[in-house]
């Protein structure tokens, strides 16, 4: 049998005209810790910048640089969740992909582009061999995440105790309900 590789190849991905994701590398310390200093991210993302750097090596996770015009607007990562001592403890099917996101700056936020990105992360995660859900963890008080997770066709289920000990609503979407998203997106035109 063929080893499962979590890691997404692309080092660059187009999400629109003016936005793209960019592999994450050791340069981008700097940006991450600019990101990190909006108070909607501190305040749902409470992480320092080392612990965004620590993955760059990890075969587990793919960090990306969100990029608005050429400038760090945000952080998105897909993690391989089987992997995740926490997570196992969950019983998520064989093969589930994690998912983070943070976008900076009010003008990138309330406009779809969080949904946007996800969308087409998750197009290309579903499309390698074996992935058959995709997971996320936001706060239950951040009402702003769920709400864009559930445009996605993410089910949450109630409040718990999350990894290191934060809060969650794990939402959970399978390959058969991303697929239902994508009809009913382009039914709609967009
Ligand atoms: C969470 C995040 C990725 C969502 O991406 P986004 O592009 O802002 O999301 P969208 O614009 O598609 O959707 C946001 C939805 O929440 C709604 N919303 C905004 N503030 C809200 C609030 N306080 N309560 C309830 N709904 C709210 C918006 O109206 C919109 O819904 P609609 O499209 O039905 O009108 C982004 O806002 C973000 O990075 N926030 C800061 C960091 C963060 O919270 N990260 C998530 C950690 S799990």
């Amino acid at each position: 049998m063929i080893p499962f590789t979590p890691r997404l190849p692309d080092t660059s991905i187009r999400i629109s005209e003016r936005v793209w994701l960019r592999a994450l590398e050791p340069k981008d310390r700097d940006a991450i810790a600019t990101i990190l200093t909006d108070p909607d991210v501190a305040r749902w993302y409470p992480r320092d910048e080392d612990d965004f750097m620590s993955v760059i090596d990890e075969p587990e996770v793919t960090p990306y640089l969100v990029l608005g015009d050429d400038h760090p607007i945000g952080y998105v990562q897909a993690y391989h969740a089987n992997a995740v001592p926490f997570w196992q403890s969950h019983d998520v099917p064989q093969e589930t992909m994690g998912l983070d996101i943070l976008l900076a700056g009010a003008d990138n936020r309330d406009r779809g582009l969080g949904p946007q990105i996800l969308r087409i992360l998750m197009r290309r995660l579903f499309g390698m061999q074996g992935v058959v859900q995709c997971i996320i963890d936001p706060d239950p008080d951040n009402a702003r995440a769920i709400r864009a997770y559930e445009k996605l066709g993410f089910r949450f289920g109630p409040p718990q105790v999350g990894y290191e000990g934060a809060r969650m609503v794990l939402g959970t979407l399978s390959r058969t309900e991303f697929a239902r998203t994508l009809l009913s997106l382009a039914a709609q035109g967009s």
